[in-house]
């Protein structure tokens, strides 16, 4: 019987691309995946730290595992990702039956690491973080799930130290990946059906500045050339580092989707400089008009944290007034929480949690309305929305409607879930990855509802033909 693996993952992109690098290693070495933990030789869980939240949520999921281990004896148990990086060895102390405590930059050593484990040697804690450089940059070549939509990392790391992140702390210094490795990889993906692409990493915009390699800008032109991709997105954008290159690629290249997530944190200048993100108010606003003025669709979607140390009512103030000004599409909000080694943890005057969550209601009511009433603004447009499979309610074989239902992402991100009249579900031109067009007819809380709008669903994005033309 081959041995079998589960991996849990929390977090956020760069740890699913983790996971997805761990499952490829494993069954590259003779593993399957199992269904659930409880069937599982191996179980990891890949954690986050960057809240408090995330980290409580990685201990209670472990605590759960420990009766699953007593039901199997022999099962490895290992922990991945930025809380296994954050502790090191003190995991053990707290969770005794771990056996391998993976840092950020030994996914690469998985194999091994399984294999001494395997071995008899536990436990095991690899937290280096200053591995050789091959060995962070060329991950070896996955075969992953086969979804349509796919992430590639092209940097590790973060140099920028806000004063409230513990990233840096975790996943060490900012690294770019060589163009050729990614260019490689979304190639792959390609030609293993992947019809989008998000390059990821904690601040792309300053992509290859410390190697010398090409811009983001750059990187981004050669990713657009690649054949067969449909849609390009990426994340996350620092706005200190946004180059006026890289905003005229929102106009000039066909695949790149019209969305841009670019985290604000708060609207006060003193806040902003307490946190240590290096750019005003003012300039934040003069890069959304920039990026109006390139592209007149585009989609901003951000970040806000709410009770930053010292955040007087009036800042957070400026925080609601900057989102009245910017109108985002959507954005996450977060509660201020300190992080070990973040200095923001040392600041006096801390937010009371009553407080916090308060702001973060109301901040959280306010971008209701305005996601509402741009949303609504779409009502009666036609929207290319890629397929991405049936919506839940055609899953759920919904009695009493024979008529398919498709659900999808517009260019700008946003959900559409869309009714393909008439034709019986899986018989007409649409599949995953095609793109259709979708008239959009009603608001959701959370989503679009519309109708396909004619025509043949394509495999080449609309803007990518109009400017070739
Ligand atoms: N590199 C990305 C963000 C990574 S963390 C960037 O710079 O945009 C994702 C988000 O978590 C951050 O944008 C921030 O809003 C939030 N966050 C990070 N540390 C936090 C903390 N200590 N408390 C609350 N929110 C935090
Ligand atoms: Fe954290 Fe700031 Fe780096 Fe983002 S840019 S990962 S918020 S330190
Ligand atoms: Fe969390 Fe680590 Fe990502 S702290 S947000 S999993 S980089």
């Amino acid at each position: 019987m081959p041995k079998s693996f589960f991996i849990h993952t929390i977090g956020c992109q760069m740890n699913v691309y983790d996971s997805e690098r761990m499952a490829a290693a494993l069954c590259a070495c003779g593993y399957t995946a199992a269904f659930s933990w409880g069937d599982a030789d191996l179980v990891i869980v890949n954690t986050c730290s960057v809240r408090a939240k995330a980290e409580q949520k990685a201990f209670s999921l472990l605590g759960r595992l420990e009766s699953a281990i007593r039901r199997r004896p022999g099962m490895i148990v290992g922990v991945a990702g930025c809380v296994a990086q954050q502790e090191g060895a003190r995991l053990l102390a707290r969770a005794p039956y771990v056996d391998l405590v993976i840092g950020t930059r030994a996914v690469q050593r998985l194999v091994d690491l399984v294999r001494r484990a395997e071995a008899g040697e536990r436990p095991i804690v690899d937290v280096d973080l200053a591995a050789p450089a091959a060995d962070i940059l060329e991950p070896p070549p996955a075969q992953t799930s086969g979804g349509i939509s796919r992430f590639v990392t092209i940097m590790r790391g973060c140099d920028n130290f806000c004063a409230y992140c513990v990233v840096p702390h975790v996943r060490g210094r900012e690294t770019s990946r060589r163009p050729e490795a990614i260019l490689a990889e979304v190639r792959g993906a390609v030609a293993d059906g992947a019809r989008e692409i998000t390059l990821l990493g904690q601040n792309v915009n300053s992509y290859g500045a410390k190697e010398g390699l090409c811009s983001f800008a750059e990187l981004l032109t050669r990713v657009n050339a690649v054949e067969g991709l449909a849609r390009i997105r990426f994340t996350t954008s620092h706005p200190k580092d946004l180059t006026r290159e890289l905003i005229g690629a929102f106009g000039r290249l066909g695949r790149l989707c019209p969305h841009i997530h670019l985290p604000v944190q708060s609207g006060s200048d003193r806040i902003l400089e307490r946190m240590n993100r290096r750019y005003t108010r003012a300039h934040y606003l003069d890069i959304i008009s920039k990026l109006r003025d390139s592209c007149d669709q585009i989609a901003v979607t951000t970040d806000m944290i709410v009770g930053f140390p010292g955040e007087t009512r009036a800042e957070f103030e400026a925080t609601l007034d900057l989102m009245r000004q910017v109108q985002f599409d959507s954005l996450f909000a977060f509660i201020y929480s300190d992080r070990p080694k973040a200095p923001s943890t040392l600041l006096p005057d801390k937010v009371p949690f009553t407080e916090k969550r308060e702001r973060l209601q109301e901040l959280l009511r306010l971008q209701d309305t305005i996601t509402r009433r741009k949303n609504a603004a779409l009502v009666g447009t036609v929207q290319e929305v890629m397929a991405e499979g049936f919506s839940k309610r055609q899953a759920a074989g919904d009695e009493g409607d024979s008529s398919a239902q498709w659900t999808g992402r517009t260019p700008g991100n946003k959900v559409v879930n869309f009714d393909v009249d008439g034709a019986p579900a899986g018989s007409v031109d649409i599949r995953p990855g095609r793109l259709v067009p979708v008239r959009i007819e009603r608001v959701l809380a959370h989503s679009l509802r519309g109708v396909r709008d004619g025509g043949t669903a394509t495999d080449r994005p609309e803007r990518e033909a109009d400017h070739a033309a």
